[in-house]
């Protein structure tokens, strides 16, 4: 039966290129899962965009001598253009700074204020002495008061994981100038998180499929539920729809506030583009429909805890109860599946702390499909995990180039000289059988394990078949089959179903190199869709245009079973599918992100 599955994937803040450490984490999980949950017959709506507002922009906007949204156009574009070369097949990848936006967050908020979920507190907010300013969170850095880090952030500690309020940190100074903050009275709107702490507590017992370690640290956060401020003194922002607040050029919401919203207002933006404006309904509020949420661990905290409260809040679910908000009653994450962190060389992958790899130069120099593969086979699924030039070279000419694109080199080759075409089976022998057998079963083991988003599994078992099928035709030696052609036709007849197979196996891993094998096999359509660039108008003011990322994936041929291939159909001598790397990369990197010793 067909399900709807809604794919969520974390926001990237519009302040810079993507590097892999960025890719690792949100963008390649959640497109292998999705392109698998599509091939396997489901409904899929795989949403994200920029994430636009909150320091995070207007800092780096200073550092380049911009406005925040000169800043926010300048990589919107940029990020649409990492994420599409590396074939990321978003229904709709938009941005935060679009109306549609901005009106469903405003009427999401309301919902949850005329619930009861929202509090008005004075608190204190930090200010630079020198120039007068507000401060922002993450622009401040101390000792985080619960695990001892000196590296925490005023808005988190990436040691520990917890949320933190600046006035917490021990020994708080700037990151901009390194003065010491000033802390003064200001006015802001809180989340009543501890209005929450049953009903999030009910829920999260109902998770048991969630991976220990972030139901353990949801379940954590629960014990500790205090108001968190969901305002800002900041100018770049969604303004706050309620009298007082609305015209306040220095009070706007939070930005991870209004970015979490982002799942519901860019669903609810690509149902408008696809001219059917309810469509986003079948995703958030027909209660069988799944979704599931990608993100990097430091993301955690804001799926598992701040955005069940906020639908609760609008569905009126909390402990005070309420009402269903203008969306009716959305549905609640069903999955939140969060990667660790690639590091290189011990340190963060973060353009402020250690060496940074662009997924440009990357896909400049290498293409999608070897970084794809890296990431799905050795990225940090379940543990912080180092990037090594001497891995990719290994990974990309022991696997990709030895092992399948030799094995699909020669059975193509062999078969185009001999046949010219897809030779006929005949007469079958054991050995045929049980390798067509091991990679019609690896669909459900392969499967099965891309549906939990065990994603090393999943290549580890699909790369099996693989070797299996080289390790066949090592031993049946079609090659020496010249005085037996019935024998040689049934040899390479089964070896290229099982291309055809592993093909299909590989797809959600290798979309671009299974398009071109899908043609090398005299396949003619499109086999695996890719998301394109389109320049769009503001649905809500025709004087903005922006970029955005869709595609016509429904449309694709790929299925995951195994299909059997077309007796006659005429084969060509292939090209190599992935050039093997000189070893010598390994040692010294390339010179634009080279190794340093
Ligand atoms: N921009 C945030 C980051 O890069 C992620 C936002 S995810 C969202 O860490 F859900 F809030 F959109
Ligand atoms: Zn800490």
């Amino acid at each position: 039966m067909s399900a709807s599955v809604l794919t969520a994937v974390a926001w990237p803040y519009a302040n810079g290129p993507r590097h892999i450490g960025h890719v690792s984490g949100f963008g390649v999980p959640s497109d292998v899962f999705s392109r698998y949950q599509r091939m396997a017959g489901n409904q899929v709506l795989m949403v994200s965009g920029t994430d636009e507002h909150g320091t995070p922009i207007s800092v780096q906007a200073e550092k380049e001598g911009m406005t925040t949204r000169q800043l926010a156009d300048k990589y919107n574009r940029v990020i649409a253009e990492d994420l599409q070369g590396l074939g990321l097949s978003y229904d709709l990848f938009t941005r935060t700074t679009t109306g549609n936006h901005y009106a469903v967050v405003q009427q999401l908020f309301l919902a949850l204020h005329r619930n009861g979920y929202v509090l008005p507190k004075t608190t204190t907010g930090a200010i630079s002495p020198s120039t007068g300013r507000t401060l922002p969170d993450r622009y401040i850095e101390g000792t985080c008061p619960i695990c001892g880090y000196d590296g925490a952030r005023g808005d988190q500690c990436d040691n520990c994981g917890n949320q933190l309020d600046p006035a917490d940190l021990i020994n708080p100074v700037s990151r901009i100038n390194g003065e010491k903050p000033e802390f003064v009275e200001t006015e802001h709107l809180f989340l009543d998180l501890p209005a929450f702490t049953e009903s999030l507590g009910k829920w999260l017992s109902t998770r048991t499929d969630w991976r220990p370690n972030v139901l353990k640290f949801a379940q954590n956060l629960v014990e500790d539920m205090r108001p968190r401020a969901i305002s800002r003194d900041l100018d770049w922002g969604v303004p706050i729809p309620l009298d007082g607040w609305r015209d306040q050029p220095m009070k706007r919401f939070y930005v991870w506030f209004d970015a979490v919203i982002g799942y519901l207002s860019a669903s609810v933006e690509w149902a408008r583009r696809t001219g059917d404006a309810d469509a986003w309904k079948q995703y958030w509020t027909d209660p069988s429909a799944k979704g599931y949420y990608f993100m990097g661990k430091d993301n955690i905290t804001f799926h598992a805890q701040i955005w069940p409260t906020l639908l609760m809040g609008h569905n009126g679910q909390g402990d005070k109860g309420g009402e269903p908000g203008p969306f009716g009653t959305l549905n609640l994450p069903d999955e939140i599946v969060s990667s660790e962190f690639l590091t290189m060389s011990g340190s963060k992958f973060s353009t402020s702390r250690g060496t940074v790899i662009y997924v440009r130069d990357f896909l400049r120099e290498f293409g999608p499909d070897t970084l794809r593969y890296f990431i799905s086979v050795a990225g940090p699924e379940n543990q912080d995990t180092d990037f090594t030039w001497d891995e990719f070279v290994r990974r990309t000419n022991f696997e990709l180039a030895n092992e399948w694109g030799n094995l699909v080199n020669r059975s193509i080759s062999m078969a185009a000289k001999n046949n010219g075409a897809v030779p006929a089976p005949t007469a079958p022998k054991a050995a045929d059988e049980e390798l067509k057998a091991l990679s019609r079963n690896a669909f459900g083991t392969v499967g099965g394990h891309l549906e939990r988003s065990r994603f090393k599994a999943a290549a580890q078992e699909a790369m099996r078949v693989v070797s299996a099928a080289n390790k066949y035709l090592s031993d049946q030696e079609p090659w020496k089959l010249k005085e037996d052609p019935d024998r040689r036709d049934a040899v390479l007849h089964t070896a290229l179903q099982v291309v055809s197979d592993a093909n299909t196996l590989l797809t959600p891993f290798l979309p671009h190199s299974a398009q071109k094998v899908h043609e090398l096999l005299g396949g003619t359509g499109v086999w695996s869709a890719q998301p394109e660039i389109r320049e769009v108008t503001d649905l809500d003011d025709e004087s903005i245009e922006y970029p955005v990322l869709m595609g016509e994936y429904a449309a694709e041929q790929a299925a995951w079973r195994s299909t059997d291939i077309e007796v006659g159909r005429p084969l060509n001598k292939p090209t190599p599918l992935f050039a093997k790397l000189d070893p010598k990369l390994g040692e010294t990197g390339p010179d634009w992100a080279p190794i340093e010793n």
